[in-house]
């Protein structure tokens, strides 16, 4: 997705071009956009891209196609049992069971001075926004799920000295909320939940969110966390 293509950009381009020896692994890598800043920054590294769905990495599959420096894992994510040069996601982590435990496993795979890179939507995306607004007419229906992780990252970065822990906003723009609330649910986070609730539940939500939409054209800035981390070098 093009709209997200900067937060991509600014995770991979986190890592430094001195790495250990050993693959870039790409937790949660979708249709893998991160494939092509990777090699572009880090050319000659051998790269991992890891998604549970056999979808997304049949799609990852296609986009490194004749690059026999890149594998896709069909697989659980939130345990890594490789060893790497890097770790690099965005926005997965706010999709694991567990994102603290599986933060942890990542740092854990990192070899000795490598670098971990990892872009996620926190709970509060910015004020107003559409991905604020549809959160909130989702919880008149739905109660919030446990978030209590968020304040757990840093323990899970513990063996690691933390180099970046910031928010990270760029501009997006929808041509309007309808168009905003279809993609959402129909391709976006809220699919397995329209499916599961069925059409008439997202009429209702689509309506609740269109009243408190304004009119038009969306801009907004939403802000993601970015934490960089770094293993220690050996002694
Ligand atoms: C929002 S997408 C992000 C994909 C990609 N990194 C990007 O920036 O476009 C999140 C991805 O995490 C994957 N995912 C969710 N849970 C996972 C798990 N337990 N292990 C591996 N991948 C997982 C989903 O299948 C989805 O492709």
């Amino acid at each position: 997705m093009p709209r997200f293509a900067p937060w991509v950009d600014t995770a991979v381009r986190a890592l430094p071009e001195a790495l250990p020896d050993g693959p870039v692994l790409v937790p949660c890598c979708g249709t893998f956009p991160e494939l092509d800043v990777l090699t572009e920054h880090l050319p000659g590294r051998e790269i991992v891209g890891i998604d549970l769905s056999a979808g997304m990495a049949a799609r990852a599959r296609r986009r490194a196609a004749g690059n026999p420096l890149v594998r896709v894992l069909e697989g659980d994510a939130s345990k890594l049992d490789l060893t790497a040069a890097a770790v690099v996601s965005v926005f997965g982590l706010q999709q694991l069971p567990e994102p603290d435990a599986a933060l942890r496993s990542w740092a854990g795979a990192l070899r000795p001075g490598g670098w971990l890179s990892v872009v996620y939507w926190p709970h509060s995306t910015e004020p107003g926004g559409p991905f604020t607004v549809l959160s909130d007419v989702l919880r008149e229906h739905i109660p919030a799920g446990d978030r209590s992780w968020e304040s757990r990252l840093t323990s899970s970065l513990e063996r690691t000295a933390i180099e970046r822990d910031e928010q990270v906003s760029f501009p997006m723009v929808h041509p309007d909320a309808d168009t905003f609330f279809t993609a959402h649910t129909r391709s976006g986070p809220m699919r397995p939940l329209a499916t599961a609730r069925g059409e008439r539940f997202v009429a209702t939500l689509r309506e609740e969110f269109l009243r408190r939409s304004p009119a038009g054209e969306w801009r907004h800035r939403p802000l993601a966390r970015h934490i960089v981390a770094r293993a220690p070098s050996p002694a």
